[in-house]
């Protein structure tokens, strides 16, 4: 299609495994340039979770009868296939969420802010969060007493390391909460540096691995990190699921999150006992079909290959700075030396929703506005922006046929 070949990913073979790539979008063929927000789905996907309902669903933990024994493995294997994907140590460090990472890091702001943080200490987040990885840890700060300490961003989009030196020197800080990378800038940030940081001052690290995650290989047991959170549905799996890895040590010292069935191993009336962690985080029925689904993404994904799948973008991102730098009008929002696939960009005179809008008509989805990210867009003084973000589907001829649309759309705000 676009005459780009990277060696060891074959797009034009990916792109036959989504099915929604080949539909036409208002008679225009699709151009989906909002992985970012979500991913698209591989036939893989859908076809185990097709499979799923028709013909293996029961509840699990539950039932003593095969159905229901064989759902619960297969869950349980949804929870391996997520240990295996973060190399984590063991299952049990593993817990699937309700929703995606904003669940998983509400659970951590809920579990271990309010039942291991003490009121006083400090947790670190930076101007580049998404509202996620932000608005848990003003509201423990708000009940709980803790405080909350914002790293700066630089110029060039990167986490300013001096000014988190800065906020660890006084040994007050219990948590780093910081993105893998950014949804907006596309920073990918220096996270084993940053754990070593935090831990060099006795403070917890949290990553929110919603954009890294699909990017880049995780590997948490190099990284050190305490807490690696991620979502199914942009690593192109289902909605509804979140993957919380937390140390197996951090994990028991932590009270639940939710009460109800399945996180306990004796109720009374009185008084329950919990169960251990995984279990003690997973109250209720879980998204068991979800998990069936994210089984399939991972396997779908480690099939391609992380690294091809990086390589692949790297060049996509050297081709899309290129392209939408080269338009007259256009700002990119962002500079950093090591950034993923994810364009936030404004043009001259145009409003963020109606240069989408104008995309649109050609085919091209992208996000506009401030992306979960109002305080990022205020550090860099815009209102709101457009978002370019690629999944591993993503061609060099989609950012050419982007970089030319907002090069006709220039003239029409002009
Ligand atoms: N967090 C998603 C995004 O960045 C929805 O668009």
């Amino acid at each position: 299609m676009d005459g780009y070949v990277t060696p060891t990913l074959d797009v034009e073979r990916i792109r036959q495994d989504f099915p929604i790539l080949s539909s036409t979008h208002r008679g225009k063929k699709l151009v989906f340039l909002d992985s970012g927000a979500s991913a698209q789905k591989p036939r893989a996907v859908i076809d185990a979770m097709v499979r799923m309902m028709e013909a293996s669903y029961a509840n699990v933990h539950r039932g003593a009868y095969h159905l229901s024994e064989a759902a619960t493995e297969s869950y349980e294997s949804s929870r391996r296939a997520a240990q295996r994907f973060l190399n984590a140590a063991d299952e049990r460090e593993i817990v699937l969420t309700g929703t995606g990472s904003t669940q998983a890091i509400n659970l951590v702001a809920h579990s271990f802010g309010r039942g291991v943080l003490k009121p006083g200490q400090a947790v670190v987040v930076s101007e580049m969060e998404h509202h996620a990885n932000l608005v848990p840890w003003q509201m423990l700060r708000d009940d709980h007493g803790t405080t909350l300490r914002i790293c700066r961003v630089t110029d060039a989009g990167e986490l300013d390391l001096e000014d988190l030196e800065r906020h660890l020197a006084d040994g007050q800080v219990g948590l780093v909460a910081v993105t893998h990378m950014s949804n907006v800038l596309g920073t990918v940030t220096p996270v084993a540096q940053i754990v070593r940081m935090a831990h060099a001052k006795g403070a917890r690290v949290l990553i929110d691995g919603s954009q890294g995650a699909v990017h880049r290989r995780v590997d948490v047991q190099a990284l050190g990190c305490d807490f690696y959170v991620f979502t199914a549905h942009k690593l192109y799996g289902p909605t509804g699921l979140g993957v919380l890895y937390g140390k197996l040590d951090v994990l028991e010292q932590m009270p639940p999150f939710m009460g109800g069935g399945d996180m306990i191993t004796e109720v009374g009336l009185e008084r329950s006992l919990f169960a251990p962690p995984p279990l003690r985080f997973e109250a209720g029925t879980p998204p068991i079909i979800e998990a069936i689904g994210l089984h399939a993404a991972i396997d779908y994904v480690e099939g391609v290959g992380m690294e091809a799948i990086e390589a692949h973008e790297r060049s996509l991102v050297d081709h899309a700075t290129r392209r939408l730098s080269d338009i007259e009008g256009v700002t990119l929002l962002g500079r950093a030396q090591d950034r993923g696939g994810v364009f936030a960009f404004a043009l001259d005179n145009a409003h963020a929703h109606d240069l989408a809008t104008l995309l649109d008509r050609a085919g091209i989805c992208v996000r506009a506005g401030r992306h979960c990210a109002e305080p990022l867009h205020r550090r860099f003084g815009v209102e709101s922006t457009c978002r370019a973000s690629f999944g591993m589907y993503t061609t060099h001829a989609e950012v050419d046929y982007l970089a030319d649309a907002v090069t006709k759309a220039r003239e029409f705000f002009s």
